[in-house]
């Protein structure tokens, strides 16, 4: 395997853009509008990775389809980080067989980090015979090719090559409406941190170049987009393979200086690269949401080393310690694993003390899964899954009372929010933090951001009302 990453040339892009056309050609042809399923599992990157796939679907003329009955083309976009998702996978892709038996001309694709593992790919061409296509995360841009080649021939086609991983600018791309969006700024991940299989399916870190990220978020702006996360599996190391003398913070900042009425947020965050100059970077932005997703992951030294984390519990709480006294609003949240080998119940208290020392907002905590393939996956594991549910349980009812302490602390305050959506009759907004808010309103509102007073709370979202010296935009008079 070449060890560099590489950029997707124009004219392998145009290539592909030239089979949509031909694919769409095919569909104008026959009469028929040819309708498309597609379903993510797992992270934002995922879920980004699918407007892509949506974007080339229709570039071939395909619509979009709200389930996968009926369809002539399925993408499942696939998530490796834990069993869970991929039993859900597995069970999902089986059921599949019917609904293609009462739609024969039906064809199924599969695609995302299962599909950048070796067994996974075996498995499903050996026991899963109605899948027509299956493609790594490396060769999406490939996508119209492979259907083009599926709806040709009928054979089926397997895309799953090893690669160290590419960048492929100016990909069509489907968005959901509404006032947010996401922007990939990097792919892959360097770390291996030795319970995590994404470095081994995603490939290298790799970043894109800042003015193609900022022609991204211009557009993004001018079409009315208000609330904006930038993206990758660690932000913190974005610029380095690029030498530009541009990291993150000077993204942040150079993104957060367009002009315009935005909130400007990112994830994920790895602690080693979170620097004093970030904090600093988003304390003197108005427009950097004061949100930070920071995984700690334990709250133990040898844990730590274990996993591969290369930082101390006291080096992540001075980190958090800074970012508080400069943005004393910060809404911290974090990724924690229980029951990672070896882990004793002394060391899993040492992350329930962490928990209560930093009081974060939210947490997804997870019960530690082994991945084929990551160093962990062949440590000794002795701790039984009932004693790591019960650990999992003391963490989870822990921070449901610090969540819902710190819920109840914003009572009686006026938020600035922004309006997403609407829900029962609500409407659905969130804080700079990211918090849930809902309250009663004019439908017009979706989009804007206004000022609401906080009424009352749950464990995981807030209720408010606009307040009564408010015009109907929510500015107060
Ligand atoms: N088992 C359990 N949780 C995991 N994560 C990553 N790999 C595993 C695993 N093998 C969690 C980490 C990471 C989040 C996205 O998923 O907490 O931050
Ligand atoms: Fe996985 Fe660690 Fe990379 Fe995050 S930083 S994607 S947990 S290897």
């Amino acid at each position: 395997m070449d060890t560099k990453t590489t950029t997707i040339s124009q004219e392998a892009l145009a290539e592909q853009a030239a089979y949509c056309r031909e694919i769409r050609a095919y569909w104008e042809a026959s009469g028929i509008t040819p309708r498309a399923f597609v379903d993510t599992y797992g992270c934002q990157q995922n879920e980004a990775d699918s407007e892509k796939i949506r974007g080339m679907l229709a570039q071939c003329g395909y619509v979009m389809a709200e389930d996968e009955e009926g369809a002539d083309v399925i993408v499942l976009n696939t998530c490796a980080i834990r069993e869970h998702a991929e039993q859900r996978v597995y069970g999902n892709v089986g059921a599949l067989v019917h609904t293609k038996r009462r739609h024969p001309g039906q064809k199924i694709f599969l695609c995302g980090c299962m599909m950048g593992q070796e067994h996974v790919v075996k498995k499903i061409r050996e026991s899963y015979r109605h899948v027509d296509g299956v493609f790594n995360p490396h060769q999406l841009w490939r996508f119209p090719e492979l259907l083009k080649s599926v709806l040709d021939n009928g054979k089926r086609i397997f895309a799953t090559e090893d690669s160290p991983g590419s960048i492929a600018e100016g990909l069509p791309l489907q968005r959901k409406a509404g006032v947010k969006a996401w922007v990939s700024i990097m792919y892959g991940c360097n770390n291996f941190c030795s319970y995590c299989i994404v470095p081994y399916v995603r490939g290298r870190e790799r970043s894109r170049k800042p003015e193609d990220i900022l022609a991204e978020v211009r557009d993004l702006l001018a079409h009315g987009i208000r609330d904006i996360t930038l993206l990758g599996q660690n932000v913190n190391s974005y610029g380095k393979d690029l030498g530009l003398g541009v990291d993150f913070a000077d993204l942040l900042a150079r993104i957060a200086a367009l002009p315009g009425d935005f909130w400007l947020r990112f994830m994920t965050s790895h602690p080693k690269d979170a620097t004093k100059k970030l904090f600093d970077t988003m304390a003197a932005s108005p427009k950097i949401a004061k949100q930070f997703h920071l995984p700690v992951q334990s709250g133990n030294d040898r844990v730590l080393k274990e996993m591969n984390r290369r930082y101390t519990r006291a080096q992540y709480l001075s980190l958090v310690d800074y970012g508080r006294q400069v943005m004393p609003e910060l809404v911290l949240t974090s990724d924690i694993i229980v029951g990672f080998p070896g882990e004793t119940e002394a060391e899993f208290e040492d992350t329930l003390s962490l928990i209560e020392q930093v009081r974060y907002d939210a947490l997804f905590t997870f019960i530690y899964s082994p991945r084929k393939g990551t160093p962990a996956a062949t440590m000794p594991d002795p701790v039984s899954r009932q004693e790591k549910n019960r650990w999992f349980d003391r963490l989870v009812a822990a921070q449901n009372r610090i969540s819902e302490e710190i819920h109840r602390s914003y009572e009686g305050k006026t938020m600035r929010v922004l309006v997403d959506g609407t829900e029962d009759g609500l409407l659905t907004a969130r804080t700079e933090g990211g918090r849930l808010v809902r309250f009663s309103g004019d439908e017009s509102l979706v989009g804007q951001f206004v000022l609401v007073e906080i009424t009352g709370h749950t464990t995981w979202s807030l209720e408010g009302r606009l307040p009564e010296n408010c015009d109907c935009h929510g500015n107060l008079l």
